[in-house]
């Protein structure tokens, strides 16, 4: 490995990732000459990056859709985890081995410890919104956590049911005319969906029945304070931003690739509020 290792986040399309920002930002505050780039790989040419990387062109990269599953076969090795998660978002080396990993979970329990501290308290009980591919790494992340039921709720109930499946207990699956009854014992609600999201059509949850103790969070970041969150702080909720879990979720990848534990910060919080509010919040 030189000193300046190479670093990347690929995807199709990429232009709209912020992780060149982050680790940017990490590379700056540290003094290190490594570099971390967006790169624009097509489905048909995943074998052929991964190739190159293997020849020692990268040091790692992130991976975002739609390469996340599909860059699994290619590498070496897949951690437990990013196996249980079902899908890739880091890639790291040792030695001559690329190792794939996946981040989201760890980053979305360390933004609700960092945001909304004793929120875990027992007994959690945990109700997502949405059964794609964040929803599992939500369900994974709360069941390690030690929750006590997790409840996923989706539009196509039997997506929900085989996530709920593969995750094991204490995953279990509904359908929305449940959430009223769900939300009467929750401690945390958190959409995993797309909806709320800027471009996408709102998110329509009653949060009455929620009980005053509880966490409601958002994995959508753009717009930073949804809906949901703005209704959950209007009621005096807890709340916990999306953004956060963007920003946790690189931390493994950079102390992997550069090798410092950089922190999530005020400043770098800052930096891409910033980035995201002169977007126009998308
Ligand atoms: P990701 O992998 O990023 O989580 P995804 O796999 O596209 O994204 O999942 C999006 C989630 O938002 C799904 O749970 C989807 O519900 P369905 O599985 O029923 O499609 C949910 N979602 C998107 N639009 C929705 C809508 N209009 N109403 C309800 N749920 C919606």
């Amino acid at each position: 490995m030189t000193s300046a290792p190479r670093v990347c986040v690929i995807g199709w399309p990429i232009a709209q990732s912020r992780s060149p920002m982050i680790h940017g930002h990490w590379l700056t505050r540290h003094g290190l000459s490594g570099s971390y780039d967006k790169r624009a790989v097509r489905p048909e040419e995943l074998a052929d990056f991964v190739a190159e990387m293997r020849a020692g062109a990268f040091a790692g990269c992130n991976v975002t859709v739609p390469h996340k599953e599909a860059i699994m076969p290619l590498l070496d090795e897949i951690t437990p985890t990013a196996r249980a998660i079902g899908a890739v978002n880091t890639v790291w080396r040792e030695g001559d081995r690329l190792i794939g990993g996946n981040t989201d979970a760890e980053g979305f329990l360390a933004n609700l410890d960092d945001l909304a501290p004793g929120w875990d308290a027992a007994p959690l009980r945990a109700v997502i919104l949405g059964a794609g591919g964040a929803s599992r790494a939500l369900a994974f992340g709360l069941r390690e956590r030690g929750a006590e039921t997790i409840t996923v709720v989706n539009r196509s109930v039997g997506r929900a049911e085989a996530l709920a499946a593969e995750i094991g207990t204490p995953v279990t699956a509904a359908g929305w005319d449940e959430v009223p009854r769900l939300l009467g014992t929750a401690t945390l609600l958190v959409n995993a969906t797309s909806l709320g999201m800027t471009g996408k059509g709102p998110l329509e949850v009653d949060l009455g029945p929620l009980q005053p103790g509880a966490l409601v969070s958002d994995i959508v970041y753009a717009p930073l304070r949804t809906g949901l969150l703005e209704d959950a702080a209007a009621r005096g909720l807890r709340t916990a931003e999306g953004l956060g879990m963007l920003l946790h979720q690189a931390l493994p990848g950079f102390a992997h690739w550069f090798g410092v534990r950089p922190e999530v910060t005020a400043e770098l919080r800052a930096l891409v509020e910033a980035d995201i509010t002169g977007a126009g919040g998308r």
